[in-house]
């Protein structure tokens, strides 16, 4: 699931994953654990987070990899926020095959509305990297770090994209009709 900070990835990840009966496996869930559990990982990415930029490759990838080996994702699993980075996409072929991922699913919604739906989330939530600052950085780092992996995936024929905007159910239809095609 690629897109935005507030494009829906995570939103739209829970949903397809329990339809389709694979695990959904979130980097950023799983980075926000090991700050809330204290974990080394977690201390070393949590002021790293805090401000927006990415956890260093080697410290994502080696968490991932551990999630991927558990009994729940041998038949398949639902990628939310991995890869980040061109770096990421190809430490993970490296270790699981070219093929491992067979469809990158690219959520499109307006800077306006990620900024509106972000900025709400702080107030509901008080996510730590919600704040207007490190909101306008997670889009930068987007843009320069994640967004190439557009034209990445499309090059290999594995990507769709789906219009985020709209009511959650209505965006859910769009996915699954993305996937179905
Ligand atoms: P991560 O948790 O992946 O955050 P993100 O990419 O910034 O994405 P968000 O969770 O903010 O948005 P989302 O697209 O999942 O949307 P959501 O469904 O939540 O990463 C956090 C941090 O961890 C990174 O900045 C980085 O530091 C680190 N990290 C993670 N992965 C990493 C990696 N691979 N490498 C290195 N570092 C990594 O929805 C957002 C809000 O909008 C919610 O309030 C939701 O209710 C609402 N919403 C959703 N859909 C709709 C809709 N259709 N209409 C209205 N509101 C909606």
């Amino acid at each position: 699931m690629l897109g935005p900070p507030g494009a829906g990835k995570g939103t739209q990840a829970a949903l397809l994953a329990k339809a389709i009966g694979i695990p959904h496996v979130s980097t950023g869930e799983m980075l926000r654990a090991n700050v809330a559990d204290e974990t080394e990982l977690g201390k070393q990415a949590e002021e790293i987070m805090a401000k927006g930029d990415l956890v260093p490759d080697e410290l994502v990838t080696a968490m991932l990899l551990e999630r991927l080996k558990e009994s729940d994702a041998v038949c398949g699993y639902l990628l939310d926020g991995y890869p980040r980075n061109p770096a990421q996409a190809g430490a993970l072929e490296a270790a699981l095959g070219a093929d491992c991922i067979e469809l990158a699913i690219a959520i499109e919604v307006p800077e306006e509305e990620l900024i509106s739906r972000l900025l709400g989330r702080s107030e509901e939530q008080g996510r730590a990297d919600d704040s207007e600052e490190t909101i306008k950085n997670r889009l930068d780092v987007y843009s320069s770090e994640t967004a190439p992996l557009i034209d990445y995936y499309e090059g290999r024929s594995a990507l769709v994209s789906v219009d985020g905007h709209g009511a959650v159910d209505e965006v859910f239809t769009r996915v699954a009709k993305a996937l179905a095609e």
